[in-house]
């Protein structure tokens, strides 16, 4: 295993470009088994994620032939009706086979997805939308067993207790799309990897209507072509970016930003005291302005708001930011599992309440050994890590790697100093310890050598 050794606090500079998105990529992939014909993904990035759902659609039949940001899907021969375990637990969006394998095979059975370190993620709403598609649904053993006669269009809302779900839209869309007759999907999600696929499938000849909006309508057709297409640049990349150069006190051009996508991100920014500067279409400068720092409010929601996939990177960011800065999830309420190694680096977060933490922003960051919980949280270390004054190590970077192309390339091209090194047995644990150890030597040499220490009320000393 890897781990990235980062020398902080250097001002990022220079120009570098935001890659395919992976959330958009991952449900084109399994809707390429719509059709019986070849469909060729284009612009897609190199991932850990992109690999198994290569891995997976491979596993259901299909020829699949990857080459450097390129994918041709041939699913003429797709048929296994089934997805093990052994693949879901890699992946969650595994679960995105469900809708093509009941369009396509009129049967499935799925292993559902377990635990996942941002939270409870149930896939409730993707069965609901399957069953009011006339699936018969039953669960065994760990596995979901679907089965259906024909899919009827109908009229079916996706509104779950936190809002609505890209996951289960995707899905949804994905079966909707062969299914007799129209549905219409209430409550769907609008994210702009949502729109990506509705545009998609009606690339390969579908008929929906109402992409970005609350309401999808789909005509169900009998059959779908092959397609080409070329994914659109990845938001949350883009976000991770150009925190990067904020956060370093840079100045950085970023090329290939899905400007139409990021506006939540970008007022978020803006309001912090980033100056922007666009350059054409998709090019953006970002740096400080000469103003303060502002700290900010935030809440995270459903498109158009602003994402939960940056809400860590921001958090990295406000940590910095002097002054009380609050972040609320309304997504994944336990998504925040950041906190607690940045805080070893010396932030200064507490959490008053469940889904919500205050963040007593700090001037300045120390390096220190921390350890990334999942991929955004990964992000959010390395970002605080390279503004920290001296080395961190950010261990268990294959989460990272899962959503980061040559991340460590591009930061290293802006002037970072970072380097991906084994990682070795010296245990962040024991880390932690030795500072902890380290500060109480420094309060007890206080005490020895300050002046006589008067009697803390706070211990029962009676008053006068
Ligand atoms: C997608 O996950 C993304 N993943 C996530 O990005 C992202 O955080 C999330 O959307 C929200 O934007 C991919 O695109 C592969 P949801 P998804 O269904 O589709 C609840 C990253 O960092 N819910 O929109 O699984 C759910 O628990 C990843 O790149 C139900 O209650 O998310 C959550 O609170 C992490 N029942 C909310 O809805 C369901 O059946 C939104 O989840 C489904 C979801």
């Amino acid at each position: 295993m890897d781990m990235f050794e980062i020398e902080g606090a250097r001002p990022l500079r220079g120009t570098v470009r935001a890659g395919g998105s992976k959330n958009a990529c991952l449900p084109l992939i399994t809707a390429a088994l719509l059709s019986e014909e070849p469909t060729v993904i284009q612009g897609v990035p190199n991932l850990r994620d992109i690999r198994e759902m290569v891995g997976l659609v491979r596993h259901l039949g299909a020829r699949v032939e990857h080459g450097e940001g390129r994918i041709e899907i041939d699913p003429s021969s797709f048929s296994t009706e089934s997805v093990p375990y052994e693949i879901m637990r890699k992946m969650r969006a595994s679960f995105y086979a469900m809708g093509p394998m009941i369009a396509r095979l009129g049967r499935a059975k799925v292993s559902l997805p377990g635990g996942c370190a941002i939270g409870d993620r149930p896939v409730d709403l993707h069965l609901r939308g399957f069953h009011a598609l006339g699936v018969r649904m039953g669960r065994s053993a760990g596995y979901v067993l679907a089965r259906h006669e024909g899919l009827t269009g109908t009229r079916l809302s996706l509104m779950g207790t936190n809002g609505t779900s890209v996951g289960a839209t995707c899905n949804v869309l994905m079966a909707a799309a062969l299914a007799r007759g129209t549905t219409i999907i209430d409550d769907a999600a609008r994210e702009p990897e949502v729109i990506e696929l509705c545009r998609f499938l009606n690339s390969m000849g579908a008929r929906i209507q109402g992409e970005g909006t609350n309401r999808l309508r789909i005509e169900g057709v009998e059959r779908l072509r092959g397609t080409r297409w070329q994914v659109s640049p990845d938001r949350i990349e883009a976000a991770t970016l150009a925190i990067a150069g904020l956060i370093t006190h840079g100045d950085v051009v970023l090329e290939n930003m899905p400007r139409e996508y990021m506006g939540a991100t970008l007022l978020a920014l803006e309001n912090w005291g980033a100056d922007l500067e666009w350059r054409g279409e998709n090019t953006l400068r970002v740096r400080r302005t000469r103003g303060p720092k502002r700290p900010l409010q935030i809440v995270t929601e459903p498109y158009p708001g602003f994402p939960t996939d940056a809400q860590p990177q921001l958090t990295a960011l406000l940590a910095l930011t002097p002054g009380k800065s609050a972040v609320r999830e309304t997504i994944y309420a336990e998504r925040f599992m950041h906190v607690p190694e940045l805080k070893r680096l010396g932030a200064r977060i507490t959490t008053p309440e469940r889904g919500r933490i205050e963040i007593a922003g700090t001037s300045a960051l120390e390096g220190a050994a921390v350890m990334a919980s999942d991929l955004r949280a990964g992000a959010a270390l390395i970002l605080a890590a390279l503004a920290a004054h001296g080395t961190s190590q950010v261990r268990r970077i294959y989460h990272v790697e899962r959503g980061y192309e040559k991340l460590e390339e591009k930061l290293a091209s802006l002037g970072a100093h970072i380097r991906r090194v084994p990682e070795s047995g010296d245990d962040p644990g024991l880390a932690e310890t030795a500072k902890a150890l380290k500060e109480t030597e420094v309060s007890a040499t206080l005490v020895d050598g300050g002046p006589p220490v008067t009697p803390a009320r706070t211990i029962g000393t009676p008053l006068a």
